[in-house]
């Protein structure tokens, strides 16, 4: 189905949440020390919210410039950043903020992760960061300017060593 397609470079990025149409993500719409935005992309065309694929969602958080990493920055807009919002360890979604570290939780097993370092593990069991998904604007939106810079979720391998 439409719904489970991958997430494509030029897709546009929409609040997960709300129902009914549809909201695309405005840059505006972002503080530096709000909490992320959970979000999925969109196809441009078709208009097809791609929300039936886990994988498919992002978590988008701004921060000041100046305490991004320059990598971080170089794939973000105007301290704007996107990364998978699926925790590396065992594939829950990451969706608490953790306001004095500036930082996502995931409720399943505590992994924090530092968004403005790469999403670098601050504490807990996920063995390596989430992949950032590089962002551009367009026409006034958040788009997806390529795809995710690693591979998403559980690595077949973590997991299968873990079940030894
Ligand atoms: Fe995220 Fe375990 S699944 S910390």
């Amino acid at each position: 189905t439409p719904e489970k397609e991958p997430l494509k470079p030029g897709d546009i990025l929409v609040y997960a949440q709300g129902g009914g149409e549809p909201k695309p993500i405005r840059p505006e719409e972002l503080k530096p020390g709000d909490p992320f935005l959970l979000a999925y992309p969109m196809d441009p065309k078709s208009k097809v919210v791609k929300s039936g694929e886990a994988k498919n969602t992002v978590l988008v958080v701004r921060y000041r410039p100046e305490d991004l990493a320059p990598e971080v920055a170089q794939h973000g807009v105007e301290g704007i950043v996107a990364f998978s919002a699926v925790c590396t360890h065992l594939g829950c979604i990451i969706s608490q903020w953790v306001a004095d570290k500036k930082a996502g939780l995931c409720p399943c097993h505590g992994g924090t992760f530092d968004f403005a370092q790469g999403a670098k593990i601050i504490s807990g069991p996920p063995p390596r960061p989430v992949p950032q998904l590089p962002l551009k604007v367009e026409g006034g939106l958040l788009v997806a300017a390529g795809e995710f810079l690693g591979e998403v979720g559980v690595k077949a391998e973590a997991a299968f060593c873990r079940h030894v």
